[in-house]
């Protein structure tokens, strides 16, 4: 029925060092296909039926791994630690000591530092059709984060076109962590052009502002009457260009935390943000365990990189819905913590769900 074509396997095998790179492929019966690459854990290509029915590949990405390996600033699909988002500074403190991560965005570590996660081989266990792990052992004082921390991603397809993310990460010293998933979406199709028709509504009441580099004011602001009020669904280019400095503070669009509503005393992942594109029909629901989600509308992306089917990824052509703690939270008192004391377990689920309005 489809002539739809997913990344080839052979274009994913490549060494480094020790470690091999590979691409991995799951599926269910309703049509969606998922493939992974552990370079990152990442996922590279993420297939929905649209409402006529055809296969439609939601996230951007590309066919070879060397293409990851070379757009690596990008973060595609990636599984991003230590710490997701930025550390003022590069420097945080813990038990009466200083620690340090070389900056790698401006004066500030983004994203776990420039050898974080995304830019790992991890081990992998496939075990079922529809479920891998990717494992990875990331050594003490790696990129700067004291503690040997051992960490698990648990990927899982079910027959309700869900995708389920769930973190595991155990470490012998106390530690800062926060872990998240970096995939780009754009509902109509990887490579079909600007997002702002999608419309988003996000489940919270307020959001982190940030100064001139994207570091917390250390506050939380109401969403009521600003150009970050998504309560209501909202097309996206209703007040993308509003000439707003948190706006713009973020590179002319939404780069920002929203603090979750959390119903007290549940584990279980809550409705976090639904986004939806009209001319596909395909709608993305993000639930987490997470107290916030960074909301990014792609600013960065440059138009340098061409993806999956040959078009170029300029600016805005997907979102982020990066399910985490909030940024700098090591250097902000009031923020929920993101300690990991030694030995005991982190654990954090996010579920990226599908449905199609015919
Ligand atoms: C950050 C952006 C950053 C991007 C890099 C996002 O998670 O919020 O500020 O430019 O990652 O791809």
């Amino acid at each position: 029925m489809s002539h739809y074509k997913l990344p080839l396997l052979k274009y994913f095998k490549a060494k480094r060092g020790e470690k091999s790179t590979a691409l991995i492929i799951l599926k269910n019966d309703r049509g969606m296909q998922v493939a992974f690459t552990n370079f990152g854990a990442r996922i590279v290509s993420l297939i929905i039926p649209d409402k006529f029915g055809n296969p439609t590949d939601v996230v951007l990405g590309f066919n070879s791994i060397s293409e990851y390996f070379e757009a690596d600033e990008i973060y595609h699909g990636a599984t991003i630690g230590r710490f997701a988002n930025r550390i003022k500074g590069g420097a945080f403190q813990l038990n009466g000591k200083t620690y340090h991560i070389e900056p790698n965005n401006g004066p500030n570590a983004l994203h776990g530092g420039r050898n974080g996660f995304h830019n790992q081989i991890w081990d992998r266990r496939l075990h079922n059709p529809n479920g891998i792990t990717f494992y990875y052992s990331s050594p003490d004082d790696e990129e700067g984060f004291p503690g040997t921390l051992n960490t698990s991603v648990d990927y899982l397809i079910t027959d309700d076109n869900e995708l389920k993310i769930s973190y595991r990460a155990r470490s012998d010293q106390d530690t800062f962590i926060n872990l998240t998933n970096h995939a780009y979406f754009n509902l109509n199709g990887e490579g079909s052009g600007e997002v702002l028709d999608h419309t988003m509504q996000i489940n919270a009441n307020e959001y982190v502002p940030i100064n001139e580099h994207q570091i917390p004011l250390g506050k939380l602001l109401p969403l009521a009457a600003t150009s970050f009020d998504f309560r209501q669904p909202k097309v996206l280019a209703a007040h993308i260009h509003d000439q707003d400095q948190q706006l713009l503070y973020a590179g002319g669009g939404y780069d920002h935390t929203y603090v979750l509503h959390k119903q007290t005393g549940t584990q279980e992942p809550t409705l976090a943000a639904v986004a939806y594109a009209a001319h596909s029909g395909i709608k993305l629901e993000v639930l987490t365990t997470e107290p916030g989600v960074q909301f990014y509308t792609g600013n960065a992306l440059s138009g340098k990189d061409k993806g999956k089917s040959g078009k170029v990824y300029g600016k805005q052509h997907a979102f982020c819905l990066e399910t985490q703690h909030f940024p700098d939270t090591p250097n902000q008192t009031t923020f929920p913590s993101a300690l990991l004391k030694a030995g005991e377990i982190y654990n954090s689920q996010t579920i990226y769900r599908f449905n199609v309005i015919k």
